[in-house]
């Protein structure tokens, strides 16, 4: 697939087909989203891919803050990507200082950029996803038992598109642009 039709056409999939999703086409989705650039190539994100239909369904019922939309979300996909952060590396220097007055904003910068690159190849392999942002960081972290030393930085939910819905309106270029 062409990069700038997928970065047009790519949309937020809420309803999915009861296809799954299987290890190996997860994997073949991360070998291409690993290229996704990063603080000093620090690489922090981390994939937890949640195929197990009993898990991904404790997550939907105690890792949502009671927000039934995303409640829904998890439990219509096949499968649920939690994309954590390994912490204290992007934005840091050696010595545990911040190298710029942004502090941690890099951190989540880093994991934004790895989430829209997995969604991108997912795309281009054929899958929908939606990236979710309303969640209970530490819930899902009790559930995954993940290390101290990571961070949960969003939930993709993955599958294949049952609905692809119109592309919100978005603003125009010279409304979002300055050029000097
Ligand atoms: C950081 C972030 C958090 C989001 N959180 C949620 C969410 O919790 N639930 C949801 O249904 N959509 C969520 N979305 C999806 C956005 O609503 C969606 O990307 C936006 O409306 C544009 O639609 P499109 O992705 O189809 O272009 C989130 C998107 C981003 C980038």
């Amino acid at each position: 697939m062409d990069l700038l039709t997928g970065l047009t056409e790519r949309r937020s999939i809420r309803h999915y087909t009861e296809q799954t999703v299987s290890e190996q086409e997860i994997k073949k989705i991360l070998e291409t989203a690993r290229f996704a650039p990063s603080w000093k190539n620090s690489q922090t994100a981390r994939y937890y891919a949640i195929l197990n239909p009993e898990l991904k369904n404790q997550i939907a019922e105690q890792g949502t803050l009671d927000f039934s939309k995303n409640k829904y979300n998890i439990q219509n996909a096949p499968a649920l990507v939690i994309l954590t952060s390994v912490r204290n590396l992007s934005g840091y220097e050696p010595d545990g200082s911040f190298t710029t007055s942004k502090n941690t904003h890099w951190e989540s910068f880093d994991a934004g950029i790895a989430a829209q690159t997995f969604c991108l190849s997912a795309y281009a392999n054929g899958f929908g996803t939606l990236i979710m942002g309303i969640f209970d960081e530490q819930k899902i972290a009790e559930i995954l038992n993940l290390p101290e030393s990571e961070t949960v930085s969003t939930l993709i939910a993955l599958g294949h598109a049952a609905e692809i819905p119109d592309a919100p309106a978005r603003h125009a270029v010279g409304e979002i642009l300055k050029i000097s």
